[in-house]
């Protein structure tokens, strides 16, 4: 019988769709490097979210390992390079949490631009700040979708309705331009200098350098929002915090960071930026799709060999 790790927390459905397959299936949350690495040589898979780091060490420890698989779509938590070496399967679970996360990026373009966190806290403490909130309208302004992958294309059909120009910079959009008429490709600095709003949906650079630094802000119209919901290294957060505060823009959301998680930033209380704790993705409808979708790929694999989403 084979046997399979669940060292995330995510929706039950997972261990359900293991035990219906007759696959022996733990569930064991918040367990260290060393703790992993004493009890994986019994698995045979493998299935996280974030939280758990899949390490050299606890892969070069997995004797039996077949397949790891990361409920949701980037497997930055994974050593995949020494998986591939070692003959395991990296899966993720690609689609399956993208509206989710394009409907936050969305919620904090429109955080941003109303001014909602700040209307909602001053109200809270009796101050009545009708006065000081003026917000900006969503329409007719321009939204920079930089990476066009599963995510920035949600988002850019989630604001069809709202009439803006959207501009996109990713190489592989040229290809696909008669599926998203709605959109125009721009090179990376026209999309920057000319966007009001610019939100990343790409992937890290693989050295981990990030894609935005002080000489971009200063080439930023002053009164450009910056959103990130794709990867926290993305953008230099010290360089951030410069340009806000000297103005070369005038705000960002945030829901991913450099170091998570993030107990200290030099983002906090800067009240130019909004921050969520990494929950684009996390809602009560994509948990439970990844998680199927998770549980479904190592069982198609360990019972029948088929391959689904490998990274
Ligand atoms: C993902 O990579 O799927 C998202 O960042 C969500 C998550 O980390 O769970």
């Amino acid at each position: 019988m084979f046997k399979v790790l669940i060292s995330d927390a995510m929706s039950n459905v997972a261990q359900k769709i293991f035990e219906k397959q007759k696959i022996s299936v733990d569930v064991k949350i918040g367990l260290s490097e060393e703790e992993i690495i004493k009890i994986i040589p019994e698995y045979d898979g493998m299935v996280v979210r974030s939280a758990t780091k899949v390490t050299k060490n606890i892969i070069l420890a997995a004797k039996k390992l077949k397949v790891i698989a990361r409920a949701g779509a980037g497997v930055d938590n994974i050593d995949v390079s020494t998986a591939k070496k070692s003959n395991m399967l990296v899966m993720n679970t690609p689609g399956g949490n993208t509206n989710a996360t394009a409907e936050h990026a969305l919620a904090l373009i429109m955080s941003a631009l109303r001014k909602i966190p700040y209307a909602n806290d001053t109200t809270h403490k009796g101050k009545w700040e009708k006065k000081n909130i003026k917000g900006n309208e969503l329409s007719k302004k321009t939204l920079g979708i930089i990476g066009f992958g599963n995510v920035g294309a949600r988002l850019s059909n989630l604001v069809k309705g709202f009439g803006v120009n959207i501009l996109v910079s990713s190489k592989s959009l040229e290809s696909r331009k008669k599926d998203f008429p709605h959109v125009n490709n721009a090179s990376f600095d026209e999309l920057i200098s000319t966007s009001d709003i610019i939100s990343f949906h790409c992937k890290a650079a693989p050295d981990g350098k990030p894609l935005i630094s002080k000489e971009h802000y200063k080439k930023m119209k002053p009164t450009a929002i910056i959103i990130n919901t794709a990867r926290g290294n993305i953008v230099d957060e010290n360089d951030l915090n410069a340009a806000l505060n000297e103005n070369l823009i005038a705000g960002a959301a945030l829901d991913v960071y450099s170091k998570e998680p993030a107990k200290e930033n030099i983002l906090f209380n800067n009240p130019k930026a909004i921050l969520t704790p990494h929950v684009a993705a996390s809602t009560a409808e994509a948990s439970i799709v990844v998680a199927e979708m998770a549980a479904n790929q190592i069982s198609d694999f360990l019972l029948r060999g088929t391959k689904i989403n490998i990274v």
